[in-house]
């Protein structure tokens, strides 16, 4: 699963690129880092011959028709549940993940590593993103961040909390799926309140301004 760093474009050279997903994940990775995709297969009723993000869309029994040898396959998907899933079809036609496919969190990994660098003026670690890439398949309790989203999320804690005064509180927790990535992450890991206040109100974005009350310090709560 590319426990050392190959970029995704240098991946693909030479080779037929086909998405596999064509959600938001697709739009959202080809906006940030576009790759010349030939086609996108997904099996959502009512895809199959649409185009997402330009290219045409069919099911995925597509794949079956191509030779192994002369195709990259990147699936556009955010959820580890869903990457497993494709990942598993993909390997029943006997591709190998990290050669023949990937997922695009590496993708984003690549997009932001520039950016995430003039940031906090030093380069970004991929042994940290691989760290908390796995995490994210193998322990992490229901999250609503992408990978990359929580590998960034201790990118900035670990570069910027001791230049910045101050306590940290994270808002919008959800069920703490960044705040674990910190244990193995960041030094000291931000582990719990009263330090590290971990707030959310659990009930969505509201369009007007909401006057929060004073921090409740020694728990994690939901804020009114
Ligand atoms: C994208 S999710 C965060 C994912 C989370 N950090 C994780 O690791 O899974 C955004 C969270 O923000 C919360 N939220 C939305 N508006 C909020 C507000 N005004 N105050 C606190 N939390 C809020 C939502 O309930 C939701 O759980």
């Amino acid at each position: 699963m590319l426990k050392h760093q190959m970029p995704v474009t240098e991946l693909v050279r030479g080779k037929k690129v086909i998405g596999y997903g064509a959600g938001l994940s697709l739009y959202q990775t080809q906006a940030a880092l576009p790759l010349a995709l030939a086609y996108v297969v997904d099996d959502a009723p009512g895809l199959a011959g649409t185009t997402a993000c330009g290219v045409p869309v069919y099911s995925s029994e597509r794949l079956s028709t191509e030779n192994r040898a002369e195709i990259f396959v990147v699936i556009y998907a955010d959820s580890p549940a869903v990457i497993f899933k494709i990942a598993s079809s993909l390997d029943r036609l006997n591709l190998v993940w990290g050669e023949q496919y990937v997922d695009c969190a590496l993708i984003h990994f690549e997009s932001m590593a520039p950016r995430l660098k003039r940031l906090i003026e030093a380069p970004p670690s991929w042994q940290r993103f691989h760290r908390a890439r796995i995490q994210r398949f193998l322990m992490s309790p229901e999250s609503r961040s992408f990978i990359a989203g929580t590998w960034l999320y201790t990118e900035l804690l670990d570069n910027c909390s001791a230049r910045v005064p101050g306590d940290i509180a994270e808002c919008g927790v959800y069920k703490g799926g960044n705040v674990l990535s910190t244990v193995t992450n960041v030094t000291p890991p931000v582990l719990a309140p009263p330090d590290h206040p971990l707030i959310d109100r659990f009930a969505g974005f509201e369009r007007r301004a909401v006057r929060t009350p004073p921090i409740k310090k020694r728990s994690l709560f939901s804020a009114p």
